[in-house]
């Protein structure tokens, strides 16, 4: 392959999450999010893992700088966990919570690399959930009072911000399938909670416009182009179904087309109330999309009311060891479509990575071919994206080390940096040190590859 040069200010970064990383969950006035109670409640988390302690992050976060430069970084994405700054979602302003935000911001500035926080990252206090959570539209104005408080505190330091990350899951995942907390299985609220998400992301970008002079603000959707897992007309037509769901539903409103008519009329009866000018509000104008994207999602047809089920990938498609298809085709097809359908503007790849059943370090290696191959293939079609002019600003490894991922527990490892939970050692992988190469000479070139 001949060398592929990426724009001059095309940014590197890697991403994380606060619940995933951060442990200390009960310091310095940190309150209980839906997090903590749905991986404390038998069965919920596999093994019974939860993120009490995770990767120790809040006690060891100037070592992860130095780990964040190493890898060449020009940007990091973390989020703000709700609990630290105000504990139960209506309590008094935490000090102690901003505090540790502002101490990480500024280390991150002194170390070169831009802070991109995300606002919302799934850790709603367990008190606002006790009120309905994001099912209850009065979640949205507690939202805005952590916004508030958060941007007025660092938007001094801070341009980049994200608001709320993935409301597909955080919605459907979260309170329709059941797999992520609170844990639902209604169609009712999965709906109520995407739009109040939605909702809340729209006022959030107007908060942060002004608190924060010069401000970049967008939303972090992912991305699940559906495949029909059979030649069948009943399977595409549960793909497009699919696709209505969980792409197009929040595409086409953040654009300003309002949900799209497929699916207000097959979720009909689910379907939340909708006020006058919510719509506007979710469409507010922003300077990005946040693009997560890890692999497609082979759909089949299957039971109402969404007549979706998940099947599994066919045997030549090769998988992560998470059993995710690998198909980088579908990252570019992805960006083309965002960038000629919905029309975003900038574009950042907020999540790309792959859980890779790693070897255990060696004299301080870790080899991960497969993981290179993973993320050179999916760089090489944000590549080919750019080249066809989509405006894709920067790209974020998914995640800078290895961690708590959700049900998945400690099971699944996604970072460029192994984790020893035993002793909390960090040991850059082999796909690490290829990253670096990467991001240092601003190009893919058939040796670092
Ligand atoms: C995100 C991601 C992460 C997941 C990762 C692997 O929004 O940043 O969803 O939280 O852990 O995508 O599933």
């Amino acid at each position: 392959m001949a060398s592929q040069a990426f724009p001059d200010d095309f940014e590197w970064g890697a991403s994380t999450s606060a619940y995933q990383i951060e442990g200390s969950v009960r310091a310095d006035g940190r309150g209980e999010s839906i997090w903590d109670r749905y991986s404390h409640t038998p069965r919920n988390v596999l093994n019974g893992d939860t993120g009490d302690v995770a990767c120790d992050h809040y006690v060891r976060w100037r070592d992860d700088i130095d780990l964040m430069r190493e890898l060449q970084l020009d940007a990091y994405r973390f989020s703000i966990a709700w609990p630290r700054i105000i504990a139960t979602g209506t309590s008094a302003v935490n000090e102690a919570g901003l505090d540790f935000y502002e101490r990480l911001v500024d280390g991150l500035l002194a170390a070169g690399i831009a802070p991109f926080p995300t606002l919302y990252h799934w850790d709603l206090p367990q008190p606002l959930q006790d009120a309905g959570g994001w099912t209850n539209r009065a979640t949205i104005d507690r939202f805005l009072d952590i916004v508030d408080v958060v941007t007025r505190r660092l938007g001094d330091r801070v341009p980049n911000w994200m608001t709320i990350n993935e409301p597909l899951i955080a919605g459907h995942f979260g309170h329709s399938l059941g797999v992520m907390a609170p844990g639902g299985r209604s169609w009712t609220d999965g709906l109520a909670a995407s739009h109040h998400l939605l909702l809340a992301h729209g006022r959030a970008v107007e908060v942060v416009r002004g608190n924060v002079d010069g401000a970049k603000v967008g939303i972090v959707l992912n991305s699940m182009r559906a495949i029909p897992a059979s030649d069948s007309q009943s399977d595409a037509d549960a793909a497009e179904r699919w696709d209505g769901i969980a792409n197009r539903f929040y595409l086409q409103a953040i654009a300003g087309n309002g949900y799209p008519d497929d699916i207000h009329d097959l979720m009909a009866e689910h379907m939340p109330a909708i006020h006058d000018r919510d719509m506007s509000v979710i469409a507010t104008p922003t300077d990005f999309l946040g693009v997560n994207y890890h692999a497609p999602m082979y759909v089949s047809a299957g039971q109402e009311p969404t007549g979706v089920s998940f099947a599994a990938p066919p045997p030549d498609v090769k998988t992560t060891d998470a059993g995710w298809p690998i198909q980088p085709d579908v990252l570019l097809d992805t960006l083309r479509r965002i960038h000629s359908v919905y029309y975003p503007g900038s574009i950042y790849i907020s999540v790309n990575g792959a859980a890779i059943d790693d070897p255990d370090p060696e004299s301080g290696r870790v080899r991960d071919p497969r993981r290179i191959d993973y993320l050179a293939g999916h760089l090489d079609a944000v590549w080919r994206a750019i080249g066809d002019g989509v405006p894709v600003k920067g790209y974020f490894a998914w995640p800078l080390m290895d961690n708590f991922e959700w049900s998945q527990g400690y099971s699944k490892r996604f970072g460029l940096v192994h984790v020893d939970y035993a002793t909390q050692t960090r040991t850059i992988k082999d796909s690490g040190r290829w990253y670096a190469s990467v991001a240092d000479g601003n190009e893919l070139t058939s040796t670092a590859r």
